[in-house]
């Protein structure tokens, strides 16, 4: 019998709080859980074709099974459809097959699918509700929990989007055995980085299981429950990111600007969250908040799951030009999530010539 792992996010407004439940096989029981969260008649099931062939086809049986009618959306597959265009296209598939307002939506797939999913939710007759069921790392651990939600704009990304909670999160960490190896490892630097921002003691449990997490032993289902709770613990404290929530974003300044600076499509998402993760404790190091040895452990750690990359050369003025354009930036000022130590975070302004001074020590190091 499949363990199972729950969560609870708490928002304010007591029937917006949601749970996550982590558990094998848990896909070929949404039937039943959807009906148990007090839904009937149609649900849209939106995915792409590559994760249609693999798990449709059982959640469709399932639907079925617990007497729903189900609509599938299909998005294709990449980045470069979460777009207006293509959430276009899920509203017209929506209204021809008239779907009402109490029917739910159904997320399947990974942080695309689950964003552009959230977005049509989120609009469509005001707000429908919806289910994610995530099927990469990055997006079990991260995207699928906290509502975030949106479509990219030609000139930058999640530009378009709401706060929108889902009903509920379904993680069933074996369709993890498909997804291929380099995004499985993309998705390991957010575990990573709750660790960092929030809880050594998970950072210690990760250092001492790296090598059976880096080849999706066991030890991947209590990561993937302690990220959710960590995840849940901090949105259900500051859900739309007036303060507290920023923590999440460590990492992502020096990783937006390598993407950006580097070429869209060079590095995934995660890959570059963990160079910009090394990049922001040495920051931290240079601006004496951190010690060194943290700062030794997490870049360790990051080999250690197979996820150390040379960070790019880029001229530093490409890279503090894509560092100025990045959402957390303000009044000439960068701002940044800076360890402590690990477990412990704080965010600061940093200014450009402070950037400059330390990009010039990486130079000469
Ligand atoms: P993705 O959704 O593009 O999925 C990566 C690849 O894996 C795709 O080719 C997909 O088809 C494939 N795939 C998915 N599940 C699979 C499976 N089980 N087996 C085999 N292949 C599978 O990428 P991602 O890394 O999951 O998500 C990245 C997106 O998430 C970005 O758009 C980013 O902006 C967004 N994101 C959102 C949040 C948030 O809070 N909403 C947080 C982080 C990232
Ligand atoms: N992934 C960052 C957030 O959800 O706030």
């Amino acid at each position: 019998m499949p363990k199972t792992r729950k969560i609870r996010v708490n928002l304010r407004g007591a029937p917006r709080s949601y749970d996550i439940v982590i558990k094998d096989n848990i896909i070929k029981e949404l039937g039943p859980r959807l009906s148990g969260l007090g839904f009937r008649g149609s649900v849209a099931l939106i995915t792409n074709p590559k994760v249609k062939r693999l798990y449709a086809g059982v959640i469709i049986k399932s639907l079925a099974s617990a007497g729903f009618k189900t609509i599938v959306i299909t998005v294709p597959d990449g980045e470069r459809y979460k777009t207006l265009d293509e959430a276009a296209k899920i509203f017209d598939a929506l209204v021809k097959n008239r779907f009402e307002r109490g029917s739910p939506i159904v997320a399947l797939g990974g942080g695309v699918i689950g964003d552009i999913s959230g977005f049509a939710a989120s609009a469509y007759l005001r707000g429908v509700p919806y289910i994610q069921v995530p099927t990469t790392l990055l997006a079990q651990v991260d995207s699928s929990v906290g509502g975030k939600t949106g479509v990219n704009h030609p000139r930058g990304k999640n530009l378009i989007g709401a706060f929108y909670q889902p009903a509920a999160v379904y993680i069933d960490p074996l369709t993890l055995k498909t997804l291929p190896e380099r995004e499985f490892k993309a998705g390991l630097s957010e575990v990573i980085k709750y660790g960092v921002i929030k809880d050594r003691a998970f950072f210690g449990f990760l250092e001492r299981n790296a090598a059976v997490i880096s080849k999706r032993g066991p030890a991947i289902c209590a990561a993937i429950e302690k990220s959710c709770a960590l995840k849940a613990w901090v949105v259900s404290r500051d859900e739309r990111e007036s303060g507290l929530r920023a923590i999440l974003n460590f990492g992502h300044t020096f990783g937006h600007a390598t993407e950006a600076a580097s070429g869209y499509g060079t590095f995934l998402h995660g890959e570059a969250i963990s160079i910009g993760m090394v990049m922001a404790m040495n920051l931290s190091v240079s601006l004496g908040l951190c010690p060194a040895k943290d700062a030794q452990r997490v870049a360790a750690l990051i080999s250690a799951m197979g996820l150390l990359l040379d960070a790019p050369k880029i001229s530093h003025a490409k890279l503090i030009d894509a560092m100025r354009l990045d959402k957390k930036v303000s009044g000439g000022k960068m701002r940044f999530v800076l360890p402590r130590a690990i477990g412990r975070v704080i965010v600061k302004d940093v200014t450009v010539p402070q950037i400059r001074r330390f990009l010039g020590s990486l130079d000469r190091a």
